[in-house]
């Protein structure tokens, strides 16, 4: 796992489209312009998944995860968010918060595998009958995620 750059951005781009139905991928102007906001971060394996994250007001946010079908089930996703959560601490964040479909069973199966657990439901926040999830881990009861 390594820190991405805003020049890894076209292989984010085609990481994402591999993980992502169609119309739900993230393209890579977009994922450029996210590198580039102040307290966002990324972490690459090549070829396998990336995570990306932002963090303001001592409040992190993942803004997506994403990990390609032939490289599932090994833990990708997993070290990918713990290095994810270390450098939030290592950046002062006190808490982490993520959206998660409901219906999205292996994504809930991660995040609450490694200690995040519901706060809110956002209805219809993916469209019509398809509720987000509110999903939070409190960092300053977190020794080492
Ligand atoms: C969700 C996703 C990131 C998981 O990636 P992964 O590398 O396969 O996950 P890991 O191998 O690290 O699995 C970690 C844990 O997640 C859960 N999990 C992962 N895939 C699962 C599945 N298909 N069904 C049920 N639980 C699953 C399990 O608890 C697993 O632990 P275990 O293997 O010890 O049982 C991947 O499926 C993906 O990219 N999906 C599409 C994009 C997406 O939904 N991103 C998250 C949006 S918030």
């Amino acid at each position: 796992v390594r820190p991405a750059e805003p020049a890894d951005a076209a292989e984010l781009a085609a990481l994402h489209a591999a993980a992502f139905p169609a119309g739900e991928a993230w393209g890579e102007v977009a994922l450029r312009r996210m590198l580039d906001l102040p307290g966002s971060w990324a972490l690459l394996l090549p070829g396998r998944g990336f995570v990306l994250a932002r963090l303001a007001a001592g409040e992190g946010e993942i803004l997506t995860l994403a990990v390609t079908p032939k490289a599932r089930r090994q833990g990708v996703a997993r070290a990918l968010l713990q290095a994810c959560l270390v450098q939030a601490m290592a950046l002062g964040a006190e808490a982490m918060f993520l959206e998660v479909a409901e219906a999205n069973t292996a994504a809930r199966g991660l995040y609450e595998g490694c200690g995040f657990s519901g706060r809110a439901r956002r209805r219809g926040y993916y469209g019509p009958g398809r509720d987000a999830l509110l999903l939070a881990l409190d960092l300053r009861k977190t020794s080492r995620p």
